[in-house]
């Protein structure tokens, strides 16, 4: 299959399988993954390491906008490094996980994470996963997917993931952490998840992942003839 040099944008509801699919899909084509929602957790963990956030998810907004300036969180060797320090685990905890929403709603953030992203993205043949990939940050993708699933679906995957790196969690918080997320990303003002218009739908409750490939090559082909 020749893919032509383009780029790949996977939106859609957390914990629909949108990485383990971009990264599938990286593999495949030999394109470069690159994975916005780490970004928003790197700032997360920066954010309650510096007290920008409390307990409460009170941000405090100046301060983090400022200190976004030397903030230097990028992709490496092994994921996701602050500077030089590896924080890929920690990024997927589930106390990120509770506070990376309202992180994310803040434009400043939303404005570094978008730079950074499209710095990485100028030389084509990458697939990026996110809630805004397709609508903000590369409206001009040439193949956008809007993923979506049941919600319990969604938050078995999650948990099983989770129990999987050794943390106990119950179907029920994950869900309810699910849920807030979803409403926090669809209703925040700066870029809320949507999808695209021109994104092809992929429900994937029932999909097995090589279900999901031979769906998209389907698609690569009636899109791009290859
Ligand atoms: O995909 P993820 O669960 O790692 O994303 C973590 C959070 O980051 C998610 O709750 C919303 C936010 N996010 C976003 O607002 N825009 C993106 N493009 C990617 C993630």
């Amino acid at each position: 299959m020749h893919i032509p040099d383009i780029i790949i944008a996977v939106d859609g509801y957390s914990s629909t399988g949108k990485s383990s699919f971009a990264k599938a899909i990286a593999k495949e084509f030999s394109f470069t993954y690159l994975d916005s929602g780490a970004l928003y957790r790197g700032v997360t963990l920066f954010a309650m390491e510096n007290g920008f956030i409390d307990e409460d998810c009170r941000i405090d907004e100046k301060g983090l906008e400022t200190a976004l300036n030397n903030l230097d969180i990028h992709f490496g060797e092994g994921g996701t490094y602050m500077g030089d320090r590896l924080i890929e685990k920690e990024i997927r905890s589930l106390e990120v996980a509770s506070k990376v929403s309202p992180i994310a709603t803040v434009p400043q953030v939303r404005a570094y994470v978008d730079r950074k992203l499209r710095e990485e993205g100028q030389h084509k043949r990458v697939v990026m996963d996110g809630r805004d990939i397709g609508t903000t940050v590369f409206p001009e993708a040439e193949l956008k997917i809007f993923m979506t699933a049941d919600p319990l679906v969604r938050a078995e995957r999650r948990a099983a993931e989770m129990r999987a790196k050794g943390e106990d969690v119950s179907i029920e918080n994950v869900l309810k952490n699910l849920q807030e997320r979803d409403y926090i990303d669809s209703h925040r003002e700066t870029s809320p998840l949507s999808k695209a218009d021109d994104a092809v739908v992929l429900d994937n409750s029932y999909m097995t992942p090589d279900d999901q490939m031979q769906w998209l090559k389907k698609v690569m082909a009636e899109r791009f003839g290859c």
